[in-house]
């Protein structure tokens, strides 16, 4: 239920919120990777009602609601837009749909919380916040590596001086990769999604894997380096191989200057194997001038059956310190670093509290199109094979369409 309240947040358009609670819809909701995350996370979060599921798969939405105790089961979008029982929808759906859907959404007077990549491109994105802006809701872009507990205790480290001022961060990502055995253990969730690695439908082109996670790297690349914009990347192509995981080795090293251009970070995609025990999955060194940070993110830790490595360690004063935020284990990959669903979840209710309380996002809408932008430039960078300046990706510019 409900409860009445005073009007915390007050846009222009008279779309007011006046409750302590939001009535959420999840759109996507049969999807097989986003979609459990946030089923999961809402109903532990109570500034929301979890009030709808919308999927186009009608029989598998109707079956879900049921199981689920939620009240509503739309297999329409439009339908589900209509029902003014409904604040807020949150777009786990691929994201070719993105821009519609949230655009649809804002001019219904619905908040918006998608899913990354944001877009397929600048223009939807631009498009996405200026819809939002327009109809006076809230668009918050599910960035989950900002909000996952071990990233938040080394970014509080960063910024209570733990190591001096950064110099470097490095990042390298994880089981997805070169790594048949973790794929099995995870029944081929993801990959094989046909979305993920088709051209258009991921906007990636080439490089659809990139296009999914390139928003992941770049969103912590600024998490750790006080949020400063990324000015140019330089993506080295890969050839990519042969087999059902070839879509995913496009490219296998980025670099990039922050804009100033004392600062620059790494990410590198090859996989330690499960047989090295530890430091598998995505983690990130952050070298500053006094120390350096290293912390686990998705998936990250130590390889199943090995014990496993701290989330944070802090190395420092010729000492080792070990931090653990204690979000408990993941539910989809064995590592004591939480991801699903804690991060998805921390990102959930800041989206509640920007909508309910007025609170500024910790993520705005602006960071999801800086994030998108350096995943962009990234693969138009492999296709054109030279560095590529952020400001320099145009407007309209796709990575399917590339010329
Ligand atoms: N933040 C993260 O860690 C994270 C993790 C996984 C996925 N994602 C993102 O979440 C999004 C979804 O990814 P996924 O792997 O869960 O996808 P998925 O393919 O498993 O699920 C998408 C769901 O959307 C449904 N759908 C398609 N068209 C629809 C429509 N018109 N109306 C209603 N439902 C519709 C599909 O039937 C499907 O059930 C992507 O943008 C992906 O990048 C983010």
């Amino acid at each position: 239920m409900r409860t009445g309240g005073e009007f915390l947040f007050g846009p222009s358009n008279g779309v007011l919120m006046s409750y302590d609670r939001l009535n959420i819809a999840l759109v996507g909701a049969a999807g097989l990777v986003a979609a459990p995350a946030h089923l999961n996370a809402i109903p532990t979060i109570d500034r929301f009602n979890l009030v709808a599921l919308c999927d186009v798969n009608a029989d598998a939405v109707q079956a879900l609601a049921s199981e689920r105790g939620v009240g509503k089961a739309y297999s329409s979008y439009e339908e589900l837009l209509a029902d003014p029982g409904i604040d807020a929808v949150d777009l786990v759906t691929p994201p070719f749909m993105h821009a519609e859907m949230a655009i649809a959404a804002a001019r219904a007077g619905k908040h918006v919380y998608v899913e990354k990549p944001m877009a397929r491109s600048l223009g939807e994105a631009r498009a996405m916040v200026r819809a939002a802006s327009e109809a006076g809701v809230r668009l918050m872009v599910g960035e989950s590596y900002v909000f996952h507990g071990p990233h938040l205790v080394a970014r509080n480290l960063i910024e209570g001086d733990a190591i001096g001022e950064v110099v470097q961060v490095r990042q390298t990502r994880g089981p997805w990769l070169f790594n048949e055995a973790e794929n099995e253990r995870l029944g081929g969730r993801g990959h094989h999604i046909a979305w993920r690695y088709d051209p258009a439908l991921s906007g990636g082109g080439d490089f659809p894997w990139m296009m999914d996670h390139g928003p992941h790297f770049f969103a912590t690349a600024r998490l750790f380096n006080g949020m400063s914009a990324i000015e140019r990347v330089n993506a080295l192509p890969h050839p990519h191989g042969e087999g059902r995981e070839a879509h995913l080795r496009g490219i296998t090293s980025v670099t990039w200057m922050y804009e100033g251009g004392e600062v620059d970070g790494l990410w590198m995609q090859a996989e330690t194997a499960p047989e090295a025990g530890r430091y598998v999955g995505f983690r990130t060194e952050i070298v500053g001038a006094r120390g350096t940070i290293l912390v686990f993110g998705e998936g990250g830790g130590s390889a199943p059956g090995y014990p496993q490595v701290a989330p944070v360690t802090l190395y420092a004063d010729g000492t080792e310190k070990t931090f653990d935020p204690g979000e408990g284990d993941d539910r989809s990959w064995s590592s004591n670093n939480s991801y699903y669903d804690r991060a998805h979840g921390n990102a959930l209710r800041n989206f509640a509290c920007t909508v309910l309380d007025g609170m500024p996002p910790r993520y705005a809408p602006e960071d999801g199109v800086a994030d998108l932008t350096a995943t962009l430039a990234t693969i138009k960078s492999a296709i054109d094979g030279r560095p590529v300046a952020l400001a320099d990706v145009p407007e309209d510019w796709t990575a399917y369409q590339a010329d």
